[in-house]
């Protein structure tokens, strides 16, 4: 009997992922008798926000058509064409060279990555952003180079101090818009601006709009709507905009030049061949989803407005806590004024109210800086208990200091 621990692979050491890790801690605490309050993964199935009822169905019929072979590798004609439809027409998107369907975004996002850098080439990748990116960077062996968000400015990224992180080895940039995990949406004159420094180092920028169509104030720009002479690779899919994230389907939609993005598309292309294909049945679902009914995101829009506004009243009355208003997609990112370290605070918070959140530093922050990481789509009552217990949770860490310092207990 082999009895030897096996070992395992180094590259291991660095995949994190704050979203999910957290949940080993939760479930810690509900084995200890602690009711949970899940307000960390953003899942809109999990909450009401069921998938549009044609979507379903189109799945249904396919598997009753028995339509459960391999699809083509880069996905169904029917559903490309749709896609490229909605990205030319919906979101203006310039220069089409290419389209392809992946098992969610995230399929598509490690092929775009895969088929671009070799070990120790650079990506460069928003602070706070999605950490799937740095979760992939990792695997391949590649450099994560990280741009930070300024919070005084609605979370825009400082253009200025994105250029200076360019280095000889720099490929990419990417780009979350709207971000998880700060819900904020690029200005156009941030937009150009990475575009232009894209443009002026060779590089291709990863545009990740999954939540373009989750807008609560202002407008989203598509990225590869603004030029046609920059290499943009373009996320979106199934996951939040059409409410179905357990479908696994996404999209990339590939625009700029043509003659310097071929070898790229033939490269993504390799890597679309060895894994087959996306889901066949889903695949069925994309057209009647981008072509039909959207009443689901009016009424979701409706509840998550009302929803946001709860978060930020109930948030920014906590004192110690300020938080940015989110625009977009279902995420608040609040800042703990008083605190310099912010995964410890998310451990005592779990173990002692059973609110479940995510901690800043998984997500990137400014060094020094601490941040939690709010889902809003639970309904009112649930999220009025959960900042309940955040503030009351606050108020007790704040005693604790106060008296640890030998002052008197500040306001509750
Ligand atoms: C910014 C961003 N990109 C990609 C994904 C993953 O998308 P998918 O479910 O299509 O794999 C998520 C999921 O939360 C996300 O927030």
């Amino acid at each position: 009997m082999i009895e030897d621990l096996i070992r395992v692979a180094k590259r291991t050491e660095h995949i994190h992922y704050a979203v999910r890790d957290i949940i080993v801690l939760a479930r810690q605490a509900q084995q200890a008798g602690t009711e949970l309050l899940y307000l960390n993964i953003g899942d809109p199935g999990l909450f009401d926000f069921p998938t549009p009822p044609h979507i379903i169905e189109a799945i249904c019929r396919a598997l009753r058509d028995n339509l459960t072979s391999y699809a083509a590798s880069e996905g169904l004609p029917a559903a490309i064409e749709a896609i490229r439809e909605d990205a030319e027409q919906r979101c203006g998107i310039r220069a089409i060279q290419d389209i392809f369907v992946g098992s969610g975004c995230s399929e598509c996002i490690e092929v775009a990555l895969a088929a671009l850098v070799d070990e120790g080439d650079g990506v460069l990748v928003p602070q706070p952003g999605y950490p799937l990116y740095s979760a992939v960077l990792a695997k391949l062996g590649a450099r994560e180079q990280h741009y930070y968000l300024d919070e005084q400015r609605a979370w825009q990224p400082n253009v200025a101090e994105l250029a200076q992180a360019i280095d000889a080895r720099t490929r990419a940039i990417v780009l979350i818009n709207p971000n998880n995990p700060t819900g904020s949406i690029c200005d156009r004159a941030t937009l150009e601006g990475i575009l232009e420094l894209a443009a002026k180092h060779n590089l291709v920028v990863l545009a990740d709009e999954i939540y373009d169509r989750l807008v609560l104030d202002g407008q989203h720009i598509a990225l590869g709507s603004l030029r046609d002479d920059v290499p943009v690779v373009t996320f979106m899919g199934l996951s939040k905009v059409y409410l179905g994230p357990g479908l696994r389907l996404g999209w990339a939609i590939v625009s700029g030049p043509a003659r310097p993005l071929a070898p790229y598309i033939d490269a993504m292309h390799k890597f679309l061949r060895a894994r087959l294909s996306a889901s066949h049945p889903v695949q069925h679902a994309v057209a009647p989803a981008l072509r039909g009914d959207h009443t689901h995101l009016k009424q979701a829009l409706t509840k998550l407005r009302a929803r946001r506004e709860l978060t930020l009243q109930l948030l920014n009355s906590t004192p110690g806590i300020h938080c940015v208003p989110p625009a977009a997609a279902f995420y608040a990112f609040p800042r703990l004024l008083e605190e310099t370290e912010d995964a410890g605070w998310v451990a005592d918070l779990v173990r002692e109210t059973g609110v479940v959140v995510v901690h800043g530093s998984g997500f990137g922050q400014r060094p020094g800086s601490a941040h939690f990481r709010v889902v809003y789509l639970p309904q009112e009552p649930t999220l009025r208990s959960a900042f309940t217990h955040i503030a009351e949770f606050a108020a007790r860490r704040r005693q604790r200091r106060a008296l640890a310092h030998g002052e008197r207990p500040g306001p509750k």
